[in-house]
């Protein structure tokens, strides 16, 4: 009897170190699962590519902006001071190619290449100085060829007809000609403006305030495949959605921006994600971009942490190849990205 109780008991023991062990085994076998997972989650989707460009020395300024000319393998970078060449050309390759010599750009802000996929692209820059070329928004040629102006050179101003801006701060032209302009940067005006091809208001809201369709500092603007107007309303750290034919207010993102504002927004190729760069925590975050028809509430796919001090501003995505180039005001300079694959196109 006590012999079978020990053998029992020692059977018990051995079933319990057994079932001790299975536990640990089961318990590091999650975690690991549970540390693959987290690794997934926290992948990057874009790593930077160091070698980009081949000449840093040639920036010379803080760097407000980027456009890539995705068919001549171009990147143009917008940078600012006293006596600096106010936008300079890289290849995608990373060579420096050229400056532009303009003496019409005081303080650019927004930089936008229109008509990327045609072969016929221009570059439209917003200037937010105060001197007489500013608070207007120029349209150039590829090599920097003044083209146009819209808004009143050297006077803020809210004026429709003729136009006026007060620090335009950004610009989105559509293949059609139709212009989405986001006015301004810290001036008097609280806009989202669209204009005709022929420059003629289709719709347009202006009012300051927390309120939907309301603006504080509206600062990027995009429009993607789907008829939707996409703009970081920065100060109110939120991403206001509107239908771009009507003007309607589709959605409001915020949940995302409690830390910092949205101050740029751009959408990936594959249209899977927007790129928000947030300026005071130094950070490049893709949010998951919703299906057709619904805007809901934004979800953050991936993070990707600039050191101190970077201080992102706006972006711009190489439609042909994925990959990302982010303004940096504080490190002075444009940097690149180039998409992991994780099996997923980017294009
Ligand atoms: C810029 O202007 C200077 C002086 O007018 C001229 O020497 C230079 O060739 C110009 N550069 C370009 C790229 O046009
Ligand atoms: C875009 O390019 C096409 C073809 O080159 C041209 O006809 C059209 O006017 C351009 N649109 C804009 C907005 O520049």
């Amino acid at each position: 009897m006590w012999k079978s109780r020990r053998g029992h008991t020692c059977f018990i023991a051995s079933t319990m170190s057994l079932l001790a062990l299975l536990m640990m085994v089961l318990y590091g076998f999650m975690n690991s699962l549970q540390a693959d997972d987290q690794q997934l989650l926290q992948t990057p989707l874009y790593k930077l590519d160091p070698s980009w460009p081949k000449n840093p020395e040639r920036f010379t300024g803080p760097v407000f902006a980027v456009a890539v000319n995705p068919l001549s393998g171009l990147v143009y970078v917008a940078q600012r001071g006293e006596g600096v060449p106010k936008v300079l050309v890289f290849s995608t390759d990373g060579d420096y190619l050229m400056s532009w010599n303009t003496t019409t750009l005081e303080m650019p802000h927004g930089i936008f290449l229109a008509n990327a996929t045609s072969l016929n692209p221009t570059v439209w820059i917003t200037d937010v100085g105060d001197g007489p070329y500013g608070h207007t928004i120029k349209q150039y040629s590829p090599k920097g060829k003044l083209l146009q102006v819209l808004g009143t050179a050297g006077k803020a101003g809210s004026g429709l007809d003729p136009l006026q801006f007060d620090q335009p701060a950004e610009i989105f032209v559509d293949e059609s000609g139709e212009m989405y302009i986001v006015d301004g940067d810290g001036g008097k005006n609280n806009r989202l403006i669209k204009l005709s091809k022929d420059l003629k208001i289709v719709w347009m809201h202006g009012e300051k305030g927390q309120g939907l369709a309301q603006f504080n500092i509206p600062h990027s603007v995009t429009v993607d495949g789907a008829k939707r107007v996409w703009v970081a309303d920065r100060v109110n750290k939120r991403i206001q959605v509107f239908n771009s034919i009507t003007g309607e207010w589709l959605g409001t993102w915020g949940s995302c921006f409690t830390e910092d504002a949205p101050y740029s927004v751009r959408l990936t190729p594959n249209k899977k994600y927007f790129v928000v760069v947030q300026l005071n925590t130094n950070q490049i975050t893709l949010l998951s971009a919703p299906p057709v028809g619904l805007i809901d509430q934004c979800k953050v796919a991936s993070v990707i942490q600039l050191a101190e001090d970077v201080k992102p501003h706006l972006v711009d995505l190489d439609y042909n190849t994925g990959a990302l180039y982010v303004a940096e005001i504080g490190a002075q300079q444009a940097q690149k990205f180039t998409p992991f694959s994780l099996g997923e196109s980017f294009l």
